[in-house]
């Protein structure tokens, strides 16, 4: 998909340039920045743009707030522009509103070289119902727009659709962090190196059928783990205790497995207990005794999936294998990230919690690329059309 990057801007001094980014980060109940993975991954577009004499909007959305000043306030932007300072070496300064008089006045007054960032979107009805309004008014405080946003790409929030639209015959662009997102993601899906392996984790078949049915027709092998393999695991017609199970899709999985025609290895071994709170009575077994709960991939599954990795050209992976933020469960996403990590071909690691696991560990530079998208992952790799990136201008 080859869209117009800040790159191919002229001319910016003295520019103020609305960025979209997506600074979506996990927090906790204090509203403190657990992991500023996505803050950090905006800055090569921000520096950009300010090393050419523009100043920079930056606009998100944080969570999904419900409405309720007082439940919402963990949801405020000032811990996320407290981060942005610190990764720019800058004070940024913050608007109390998205696009009402205290964000006006502040846009208004940016000097070149300087940092504001709008309050929540979300904090505004207009922002997911995707309104006309909210974005006209937005767009009229940059001359430029950016969209670096790779992990809200595919939602038409106004900020992502409405507000590039609104920009009329205004730059529209994509960040670096979108364009390179987009490059990896093509490249997999366009000409990957084979043998192509998916690694595919977490907890429902029924979240990723789309991606499952992409997956299968482009991938040589799939080899599944995390809650996921316990719902095929039943649909084979095999015991799996008290593990997790979405009963209703048994015939799902059935249907997933014979359209793989022999692609999807499913774990040989497991990491099982008595209790999520009893951890004293884990153990490996082959085969899942009633009561028992499966946790993590056990040693042998390990070992096969690290082997297809090592003759893997192009390693994508989706999903944990364990509950790997418990660390006596953490061992299989362990050595799956470690086989990554160690691998010849390309790696790459799609969103949200298995990228959260991978850097957990130590080894997201180890990756050749480990997105920002979640959702977006998944989308883009299904095919579905985003329409904020068809506001984007073409190169
Ligand atoms: C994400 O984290 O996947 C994006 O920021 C989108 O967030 P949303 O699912 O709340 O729209």
């Amino acid at each position: 998909m080859a869209k117009k990057t800040v790159d191919d801007l002229q001319a910016l001094s003295g520019k103020k340039v609305l960025v979209r980014v997506d600074f979506n980060v996990p927090q906790d109940s204090h509203g403190n920045v657990t992991n500023d993975r996505r803050v950090r991954a905006a800055i090569p577009t921000i520096k950009s743009l300010l090393n050419q004499g523009a100043a920079v909007i930056a606009m998100s959305h944080l969570g999904r707030p419900k409405g309720d000043p007082a439940k919402d306030a963990p949801f405020k932007m000032d811990k996320v522009a407290e981060a942005l300072s610190k990764h720019l070496g800058i004070k940024v300064h913050k608007a109390n509103d998205v696009a009402g008089t205290h964000a006006v006045e502040l846009a208004a007054s940016l000097k070149p070289g300087d940092v504001l960032l709008l309050e929540n979107l979300r904090f505004h009805s207009g922002e997911q119902s995707g309104c006309d309004k909210l974005a006209l008014e937005i767009a009229k405080l940059g001359d430029v727009y950016v969209n670096d946003a790779f992990g809200t790409c595919h939602r038409k929030d106004a900020s992502m659709v409405a507000v590039p639209k609104a920009m009329g015959s205004k730059p529209r662009v994509v960040g670096k962090l979108v364009a390179k997102e987009l490059e990896i993601l093509d490249t997999l899906l366009g000409s990957p190196k084979r043998p192509f392996v998916a690694l595919l984790g977490g907890g429902k078949v029924s979240d990723k059928i789309g991606f499952i049915q992409a997956l299968l027709k482009r991938v040589d092998r799939i080899l599944v783990g995390g809650a996921m393999s316990y719902t095929f695991l039943k649909a084979q017609g095999k015991e799996i205790g008290a593990s997790r199970c979405e009963g209703d899709k048994l015939d799902l999985a059935n249907q997933l497995l014979a359209q793989g025609a022999g692609k999807i290895q499913l774990p040989v071994d497991h990491l099982v207990v008595d209790g999520l709170d009893k951890p004293e009575t884990a153990r490996v077994v082959a085969e899942i005794p009633s009561g028992a709960i499966g946790i993590d991939i056990g040693p042998k599954t390990r070992e096969l999936y690290a082997q297809e990795i090592a003759k893997a050209g192009t390693v994508v992976w989706n999903g944990p294998m364990g509950k790997f933020e418990d660390e006596p469960y953490s061992h299989g996403t362990q050595a799956i990230a470690q086989a990554m990590a160690k691998a010849p071909g390309i790696t790459v690691v799609g969103g949200g919690e298995t990228a959260e696991a991978v850097e957990q560990f130590g080894l997201d530079t180890h990756m050749k690329h480990v997105s920002t998208g979640g959702g977006a992952f998944l989308e883009y790799v299904e095919g579905t059309p985003f329409a904020a990136l068809a506001e984007i201008q073409d190169k």
